[in-house]
C-alpha cells in the first residue's frame, strides 16, 4: 500500500514533555512541524478522562485549524484516555500516540521485573498494566503515579534538589522491588531521565522518543521540505515554558502565542 505524504503534523501535550518527541522528528527529517503546549490545563494527569476527551477535542481542532495532516500525542495521559475517541472523531486523520510505541520497543528485552512510572490518570487508567501482562513476557509488574513531578520539571529554573528528593520518594518501592526496567511512562520524564538512572544504575530505562519516528514512519511518509519549519503555540503564556523550550530546543524555534 503507498503510504500518505504528510506535509504538516501537529504534536500535542500539555507542556514540555512533548518536545522530547518534537525533537526527534525535527532532527529526522526538515518538514512543517506545529507543537501546541496546552499550558492553560496543566497537569493533565490530575483531569477527568471526561475532561481530557474535551481538551483533546478543542487541541486536534486547533491543529486542524492550523492545517495538520496528522497528529501525534506526545503525552501519555492524553494517548492513554482520549485516542480511541479521537480516531473514532476523526476516522480519516492520521493518530499516533506513544503507549503502543513503548510497548513494541519492549518485546525483544529480557527484563523480567519491570515498573511503570507515570501520572495519576494514566496509572488509574491500567493501561500500561493491562498491555504488559497480555505481553505474558514479565514476572511482576508495579506501577507508581508520581504527581507532583510534572509541576517541578515544568518550573524555570529547574529546581533540582526538589526533583531528586521527590523522585527518591516515588522510586522507593520501585527499588525495593529489584526492577530490572523502568518504563517512563510520561513523556516529561525524559527530561529528568539523568536523574532517575542515578536512582537506578542498573536498570534498562525506556522513554517514547526513540520508538516514535520509526512508528509514525510505518503509517505515513513525512514530507521532505529544504527548510525546516516548526512553529510551538501556547494556550496561555508562560515565560517559564518560554525558557525552558528554548533550552530544549535551541532558540531557531520560533515561540507564538494561541490569542
Ligand atoms: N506529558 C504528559 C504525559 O506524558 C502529561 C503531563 C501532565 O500534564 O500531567 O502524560
Amino acid at each position: 500500500m503507498k503510504k500518505k505524504v504528510i506535509n504538516k503534523i501537529g504534536f500535542l501535550d500539555s507542556g514540555l514533555g512533548g518536545l522530547t518527541i518534537l525533537k526527534k522528528f525535527l532532527e529526522y527529517t526538515p518538514s512543517n512541524y506545529l507543537y501546541l503546549a496546552d499550558i492553560k490545563n496543566i497537569p493533565y494527569g490530575q483531569k477527568t478522562p471526561e475532561q481530557l476527551k474535551k481538551i483533546a477535542l478543542a487541541n486536534v481542532d486547533f491543529l486542524l485549524l492550523q492545517g495538520v495532516e496528522a497528529i501525534i500525542i506526545a503525552c501519555h495521559t492524553l494517548t492513554a484516555h482520549t485516542i480511541d475517541y479521537l480516531r473514532a472523531r476523526y476516522p480519516e486523520l492520521p493518530i499516533i500516540g506513544v503507549i503502543k510505541p513503548v510497548i513494541q520497543s519492549l518485546c525483544d528485552i529480557s527484563a523480567k521485573k519491570i515498573g511503570i512510572i507515570a501520572t495519576t490518570a494514566t496509572i488509574q487508567s491500567n493501561i500500561y498494566y493491562d498491555l504488559l501482562q497480555s505481553l505474558n513476557q514479565f514476572e511482576s509488574i508495579f506501577q507508581q503515579a508520581c504527581p507532583d513531578l510534572v509541576p517541578l520539571i515544568e518550573a524555570y529554573p529547574m529546581n533540582q534538589s526538589a526533583i531528586k528528593n521527590k523522585l527518591i520518594e516515588y522510586l522507593q518501592s520501585l527499588k525495593k522491588e529489584n526492577i530490572d526496567c523502568l518504563i517512563l511512562g510520561c513523556t516529561h520524564y525524559s527530561l529528568i531521565k539523568y536523574y532517575i538512572s542515578e536512582l537506578l544504575p542498573d536498570c534498562l530505562i525506556i522513554g517514547a522518543e526513540r520508538q516514535m519516528v520509526d512508528y509514525s514512519s510505518y503509517y505515513f511518509s513525512i514530507k521532505n521540505i529544504p527548510k525546516l519549519n516548526c512553529d510551538i503555540f501556547v494556550t496561555q503564556y508562560s515565560n517559564a515554558f518560554e525558557q525552558n523550550c528554548l533550552y530544549i530546543l535551541g532558540d531557531k524555534i520560533q515561540i507564538c502565542k494561541i490569542k
